[in-house]
Order: structure tokens, then sequence, then C-alpha cells
């Protein structure tokens, strides 16, 4: 399958700004055609697991930033963690993610010692999403099994970028320069944006989906921004946070054309339907998503007693259903899409072909 052409910066634009349904139809069935040809039917199911909600930063959209003291602060234990892998491989999910905040509590070795006994005990792929951890962590990791990192930039914009995520102990960090070193320790790559933050326009949504083509990633997970009351962007500061004088909306739709126009520059990329997209249409945001570019569902494994803990943005689609009947629901609407279940790890087309 070789490369289907690349839109420009211009058509790209072009896109996020079109409103009629009858001409975005027409983008939807090409990035349906694309995700068909280049990543073929299979949707590749990943257990989330969201093993500490402690955080070391202050970003300024993330209702689990550590300034926010409403939330009683859980990390997993080995065993816990151990279980919703078994429960991975019982739901035939061939990779397990491991997410939390930014929590230097999850000690190297800790993490290190989890992946192993996953990968010994399970089988299963493991992708860590745990922030921005020092080389050396992400260099032990990687030895001790990790087959995958997510890290999203979140905005192409540095001034945006900074103004949301603060620097901790005075020092900027540079996302785009980790993902580089995450590369090449030989990770799987996974980054992404949030589509509709205060102050970012559509032309930095434009740069942001061409540089997903730049940074060659693996796996792309967007979704839309969803302001959570507990955070200095949620709380509506317009004159630290100002909208852009073209301000992206923080849309459903909006969220499709940037699924779609990620699937059309990253034709061999997995790119997930993202739970943030199914918080705004719980009904059927999920499987638009799958129609419109996505190839992945991340079903949330988190021990039902926590969910609520981790509550990035308010509403979150998730917190109140189990593992199970959100499993059966998911292998029916998938099906009734036509499409199949992945099994096997899943690996990003993109290793084959890099
Ligand atoms: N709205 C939408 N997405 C959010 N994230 C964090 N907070 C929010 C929010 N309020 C996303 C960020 C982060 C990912 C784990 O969740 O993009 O990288």
């Amino acid at each position: 399958m070789n490369q289907p052409s690349t839109p420009s910066f211009e058509e790209i634009l072009f896109w996020l700004r079109e409103e009629d349904p009858e001409k975005l139809q027409t983008l939807w069935d090409r990035a349906d055609k694309v995700r068909s040809d280049c990543v073929g039917d299979t949707v590749h199911l990943r257990g989330l697991v969201e093993i500490s909600n402690h955080c070391a930063r202050q970003c300024a959209y993330c209702g689990i930033r550590a300034g926010n003291a409403d939330i009683p602060r859980y990390r997993l234990t080995s065993e816990e963690v151990l279980d919703c892998a078994n429960q991975a491989l019982s739901f035939g999910y061939g990779t397990l993610v491991l997410q939390a905040g930014e929590d230097y509590g999850l000690s190297q070795a800790f993490i290190s010692d989890l992946v192993r006994r996953i990968k010994s005990e399970t089988g299963r792929a493991v992708t860590l999403s745990l922030g921005e951890r020092s080389d050396e962590d992400l260099k032990v990791w990687r030895e001790a099994g990790a087959d995958r990192y997510l890290l999203r930039f979140e905005t192409s914009n540095t001034d945006l970028f900074h103004r949301i995520h603060p620097p901790l102990g005075g020092q900027k960090t540079d996302r785009l320069a980790i993902l580089h070193r995450i590369r090449n320790l030989g990770y799987e790559v996974g980054s992404g944006v949030m589509v509709g933050i205060p102050g970012q326009s559509y032309e930095d949504l434009a740069r942001d989906i061409l540089l997903f083509r730049e940074l060659d990633l693996d796996m792309i997970g967007v979704g839309p921004f969803l302001p959570h009351p507990a955070t200095p962007l949620g709380r509506g500061d317009a004159e630290a946070f100002p909208s852009s004088a073209d301000q992206v909306p923080n849309t459903e739709l909006m969220t499709y054309k940037v699924v779609a126009l990620t699937r059309l520059v990253r034709p061999f990329c997995n790119i997930p339907s993202t739970t943030a997209l199914a918080s705004l249409n719980r009904e059927s945001g999920r499987q638009l998503g799958l129609l419109r570019g996505a190839n992945i569902v991340m079903p949330n494994l988190t021990p039902m007693r926590y969910r609520s803990l981790y509550e990035i943005y308010p509403a979150k689609a998730c917190i109140l259903e189990s593992a199970e009947s959100f499993h059966h629901a998911l292998i029916q609407s998938i099906r009734d899409l036509g499409r199949t279940i992945g099994e096997g790890p899943g690996h990003s087309y993109n290793l084959s072909r890099r």
C-alpha cells in the first residue's frame, strides 16, 4: 500500500473551516477509505488502567493537577494493576496502557518490575503514559519490555503550551525533544493534541496536524478540550487565557475533522476514538470516530472505586460503566459497524514500513 497523497496546510485549513455537512461527508468518506485501505477493518482494543492520580504538574486544563486539593489521591498496588492486566487478557485486549499523572511516587523500579510482571504473566503489550519522565526512567522501562509511550504535545503553539503547562522547578520542557528521545529508545511513539484550547487558532491546529506527520508518529490521540471547574482554564479566566482572534471551538464536529485529517496525513497510524470524544456524544461519539478515521478504542479497566478520582475533565464517559458491561456493548457496536475485533498486540503498521 503506497502512501496516499497528503493534504497541504491550505487544504487542512479549508477543511477545518468547512461547515457544510454534505461537503464534510466527502472528508469523512475519504478518511474512512484511507483507514480501510491502510490499516484495515480491524479495531484494536487497549485496556486503560489509570494507575495513579498523583501529579507534580500544574497544567491549567487538567482536573488532577497538583493544585486541585479537592480530590483524594490514590496509587494502585502492583497486585491491583496485575488484576487489570488479567482482565485485559480475559477480554482479549492485546495491550495494557498504564496511565497516571506525572507521579514521581511511581518509582523507576516500581514501574519496571510492573512492566516485567505484566509481560511475563499476561503476555500483553505494554504502553506507558506517565508524563515527562527522565531519559534514564524511559530507558530502564524500555529495557524492562515496555513497547510504547504516549505523550501528547497538546499544541504546537509553544507560547500557548507554556501558558497552559507551567514549568516544574523553573524548567521549561520541550515535549518534541522528549518524543524524539522516546523514538530513539525504540518505543512506538504516541502523541496528540486537545482541540479547542482557549488561545488555539485554526492555523495552530493545522500546524499540529502537519506536525503529526513530521514526527512520524505511530499513535495519535486527539480529543476536545473539556473545561474542568477546578482548573484555571475551566474557570474561564479570560485575562490569563484569552481566546484567539481565530479561536477553534472545542466541539464534537471540530474533533471529527481533526480525526479525519489526522488519518489523511498519517494513513498507517493507530488512531483512537477517544473517551473525551465519547464524553461529548455518549450515544454515538465513539462509533462516529471509528467511521471518520479512527481504528482503536481504549476501554477503561481502572477499578470502579478509583474511576471518579481520575477526573481529568468533568462528565467523563466511562465513570459509571463497569469494564464488563462496557466490553460487551463495545464488541457489539464494533460488529454493528461491520468491523472486526483485533487480536494480538496490534503494533503500528508504521513499524514494518519504517
Ligand atoms: N479536556 C480534555 N482533555 C484533557 N486532557 C487533560 N485534561 C483535559 C481536559 N480538561 C488530556 C490531555 C492529556 C491527556 C492524558 O488527557 O491531552 O495529554
